[in-house]
């Protein structure tokens, strides 16, 4: 025997990739992946403000963890050589049941910031949400998506702004509004204090050292123009300084005396769906339900509000069989596989939305890092479908989950 021929048939040599972001993309296979590669490629502030949660960040832990409590029931020897993700939000056909959550900064895991993200929703044939506290501008997004698009309110004190934010949404082709009903006041995210990071992060001599040993992010920040909170860039400048200083004023401007009668308000300003966003009881969810909005955002902000908040995926059953189908529920928060969308649509969920892992996505690779991650949740679907037995949405019935 001769020990060269057996060692040549094993070994296989992958040709070099040249291209930088294909190799990184390579080995991202999972948004763990993904979080690994951002984490290394962002200053250290920049990733633990889109990484982290409220206080001992019990909430953010458990979203995900929760959902592996829940097992498969799969049927076997059916035919699945034919799967059909797709299904109907919000009287909308999207290609598979998930939604990309409004994520506030988004530019500052990318300069391209929210228009990579909205185009690659598109490209996947689902909504995109644009936050409030976005760093392109309603009018911006639209121009570079024709997908369906959502934008997400804040209801702060001087409603005329909210008004008109609302009224912007309408003209540009927004096709529904989340209003976050998580946010009387900001959760406390102990990272953020701990480094004294702000945003836009300001240059003092831990900023320079993180920049310098995160040179490419550092290079893309300071190449592009400054973010700015790019829908209310038309406010009045505040004393204290520069367009930061007017996001800084309308953040301390969230209304808390925000209430019942504002869903009401908000609904005699828009015509079309409503999603009320950061529901976290039964109760809560009925009334929401009586308020007649379209739709049920089961969220505790990801874990960066109330810490100790009631777990998304295990409120979505509960929910549901006192929602009856009248309305749409969305369940938001820790939803890390194609597997977990089929888990919570099982229990009664219509779709999922995800924050962190398009901007993890961002981070490792931008905009194609999007499509790399959009990618592996339609493909973990297809396949958890297929294994479990179910060739569409509908199929996936409540015999399919059991709690351990
Ligand atoms: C960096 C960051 C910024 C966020 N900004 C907003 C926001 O402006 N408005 C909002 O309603 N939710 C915001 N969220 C919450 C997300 O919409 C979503 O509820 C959450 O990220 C879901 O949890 P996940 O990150 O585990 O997917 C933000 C989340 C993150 C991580």
């Amino acid at each position: 025997m001769n020990p060269w021929e057996t060692f040549r048939s094993v070994v296989r040599f992958r040709r070099f990739e040249t291209d930088p972001v294909t190799r990184r993309l390579r080995t991202a296979v999972t948004v763990d992946d993904l979080r690994r590669v951002a984490r290394r490629r962002l200053p250290r502030g920049v990733f633990d403000y889109i990484d982290g949660g409220a206080e001992d960040e019990r909430s953010l832990a458990r979203n995900a963890a929760a959902f592996a409590e829940l097992e498969f029931r799969p049927n076997v020897l059916r035919d699945v050589s034919a799967i059909d993700g797709s299904t109907t939000l919000l009287g909308r056909h999207i290609s598979m049941p998930l939604v990309l959550a409004p994520t506030g900064y988004t530019r500052l895991t990318h300069s391209e910031g929210e228009l990579s993200v909205a185009r690659a929703a598109e490209r996947a044939g689902i909504p995109y949400s644009l936050s409030t506290m976005s760093t392109r501008s309603i009018e911006e997004v639209a121009a570079v998506s024709a997908g369906p698009k959502w934008f997400q309110v804040y209801t702060w004190k001087d409603r005329g702004l909210v008004r008109e934010l609302v009224e912007r949404s309408a003209v540009a082709g927004y096709e529904a509004l989340w209003l976050t009903v998580d946010t009387a006041v900001l959760g406390r995210r102990e990272r953020d204090t701990r480094r004294g990071f702000s945003v836009p992060p300001r240059i003092g001599l831990g900023t320079i050292v993180d920049g310098i040993v995160h040179p490419a992010w550092t290079v893309d920040f300071l190449t592009h123009e400054p973010l700015t909170f790019a829908n209310v860039g038309h406010l009045p400048e505040p004393a204290d300084g520069g367009d930061m200083g007017r996001g800084a004023y309308v953040m301390q401007n969230f209304d808390q005396r925000l209430s019942w009668a504002d869903v009401e308000w908000l609904q005699s300003v828009w015509s079309g769906p409503i999603v009320l966003k950061g529901i976290q009881t039964v109760a809560d969810a009925v009334r929401a339900v009586d308020a007649g909005v379209q739709g049920i955002g089961l969220s505790n902000h990801g874990g960066r509000q109330l810490d100790d908040a009631p777990t998304p995926i295990e409120l979505v059953e509960p929910v549901a069989q006192v929602v009856q189908g009248r309305a749409q529920i969305i369940c938001d928060g820790g939803v890390r596989r194609g597997s977990d969308i089929v888990k919570a649509i099982a229990l009664g969920a219509t779709a999922c939305s995800i924050g962190r892992p398009y901007l993890y996505a961002m981070g490792a690779a931008g905009e194609r890092g999007v499509d790399h991650l959009l990618e592996f949740y339609r493909d973990g679907l297809a396949r958890t479908m297929a294994l479990t037995g179910r060739t569409t949405i509908p199929e996936i019935d409540r015999d399919l989950v059991r709690w351990r």
